[in-house]
């Protein structure tokens, strides 16, 4: 069940998504953190750079539920200046890797698009490490490579520079 977290579902969400983000980088995700990295500093990121912006309306976050429990999130950033208000940023799609391989990112991913366009947001942009396991993800889900950008960003586990994928999808109605 994919759903979005308002202001005070956020709030209480804060332990989980921690638990999710710690994971995922602990796992190899670049994500934009690096170890050493504990789940207070994912904790007090969610606080402090994603909070304040689904307080303001200005990021939607999902998550994805397996019962009670949070398994997976994303979220959607609208482009802030008026030449983009036709456009909005895909971040930090995040699923548990216990979690993994059942379809719960395509899931967010539909989701996210769904918003999108009731919004307005036509056109979506993303960036990925070339070649990780979200590469395909949002391939299959028809987003384009614009292109590469050698060493954009440091590894999460070890002191190598990446390459990022920039990536876009144009969406359509109906
Ligand atoms: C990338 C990530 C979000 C995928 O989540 P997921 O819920 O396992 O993905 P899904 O089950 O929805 O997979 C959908 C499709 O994506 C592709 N895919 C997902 N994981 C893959 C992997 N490890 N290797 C290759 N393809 C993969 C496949 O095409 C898959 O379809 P299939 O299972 O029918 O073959 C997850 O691995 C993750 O959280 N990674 C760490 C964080 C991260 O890197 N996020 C992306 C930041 S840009």
């Amino acid at each position: 069940m994919i759903e979005t977290l308002d202001a005070a579902a956020t709030e209480t969400a804060i332990p989980a998504l921690a638990r999710i983000l710690h994971a995922c980088v602990h796992g190899g995700a670049s994500v934009g953190f690096i170890l050493p990295f504990a789940e207070a500093d994912a904790a007090a990121w969610w606080r402090g750079a994603v909070l304040p912006g689904v307080v303001a309306g200005e990021r939607v976050l999902l998550a994805a539920r397996d019962g009670e429990r949070i398994i997976g999130t994303a979220q959607l950033v609208p482009a802030g200046m008026p030449n983009q208000t036709h456009r909005a940023d895909v971040s930090k799609v995040l699923v548990h890797p216990d979690a993994r391989r059942r379809g719960v990112a395509r899931a967010l991913m539909q989701r996210l698009e769904a918003v999108a366009l009731e919004r307005g947001r036509l056109l979506l942009v993303l960036d990925t490490v070339e070649n990780s396991p979200a590469q395909p993800l949002y391939a299959g889900l028809g987003y384009h490579l614009a292109g590469v950008i050698p060493q954009y960003a440091r590894a999460a586990l070890h002191p190598a520079l990446e390459p990022t994928a920039v990536m876009w999808k144009a969406l359509t109605a109906g």
